[in-house]
């Protein structure tokens, strides 16, 4: 960040804490027991996951630089629980179908078939867009954050075909508590709020000439959209899922991306 701006936003924080505690009169016990308190959950590793919870969806409604064109597909929190590296799945499995996320072979829940385009907000296709996408698995846990899954299970990287379609083969996710670490927890508490996050799909996209885009897709009918956690689910971003003929379930959605600004 240049210094100008760092300097604009620190200004900005130091004076609205400030003004918070002229207002509420906070005392000097108070004010001990707060740096103890924030000094506690970093001591816990617990601070990514009370920030992410607090403020990351405050950062993505604020948007960044403005990149987003009109009729694009809204931006949604990344969340802590993102992994660089997943396995890259290339596009169609040998048959023709949906390419699966890699996953156990007993892998519990019900199956689910992910299908959608990339498109341009000018309207055409976008070959070859890379969607990363990761998941819960059915009891709502996060490999490579919860002990005793595969290192990549239900994540991976899938390539959208010449006609920006792609077709993914996973199980439906479960709405979850995100992690009961005792200070989130504690904030939440007074926030009004509990620990869960309605069901979703974590997915980012990149392709050549458009903006990244890092966003989430939602599941209608899910007990929990409107009492998210962190407050990230936006109407756009649900979809529909369905019984499949037969087995499981389908559901699609259509990504817009913005053109590289
Ligand atoms: C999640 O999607 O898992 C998440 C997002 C933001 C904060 C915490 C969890
Ligand atoms: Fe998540």
């Amino acid at each position: 960040m240049e210094d100008g701006r760092a300097e604009l936003i620190v200004r900005d924080i130091v004076d609205s804490l400030r003004e918070v505690i002229r207002r509420h009169g906070v005392t000097y016990p108070e004010y001990r027991r707060a740096v103890g308190f924030v000094m506690a959950a970093a001591e816990r590793g617990e601070l990514p996951l009370l920030c992410d919870v607090v403020l990351e969806t405050a950062v993505d409604e604020a948007g960044g630089p403005g990149l987003r064109v009109p009729g694009a597909t809204d931006s949604n929190v990344e969340g802590p629980f993102f992994a660089a590296g997943a396995p890259d799945l290339g596009g169609r499995a040998d048959d023709g179908g949906p390419v699966a996320l890699p996953m156990r072979p007993d892998e519990p829940g019900d199956r689910l078939v992910f299908s959608g385009t990339v498109r341009s907000a000018a309207g055409g296709a976008v070959p070859g867009a890379v969607l990363d996408l990761w998941q819960a698995d059915a009891a709502g846990a996060y490999s490579r954050f919860a002990p005793g899954l595969p290192e990549w299970n239900l994540r991976g990287r899938v390539t959208a075909g010449a006609d920006g379609a792609f077709a993914v083969r996973t199980v439906v996710p479960a709405p979850y508590d995100i992690p009961n670490e005792p200070h989130t927890a504690r904030i939440l508490e007074l926030l009004g709020l509990g620990l869960h996050r309605p069901a979703h799909l974590h997915v980012r996209l990149e392709a050549d000439g458009f903006e990244p885009l890092t966003t989430q897709v939602y599941f209608a009918g899910d007990p929990w959209l409107d009492q998210d956690c962190v407050g990230a689910c936006r109407p756009s971003l649900v979809t529909k899922i369905e019984a499949a003929n037969g087995d499981g379930y389908t559901c699609r959605f259509d990504f817009v991306l913005s053109p590289a600004g």
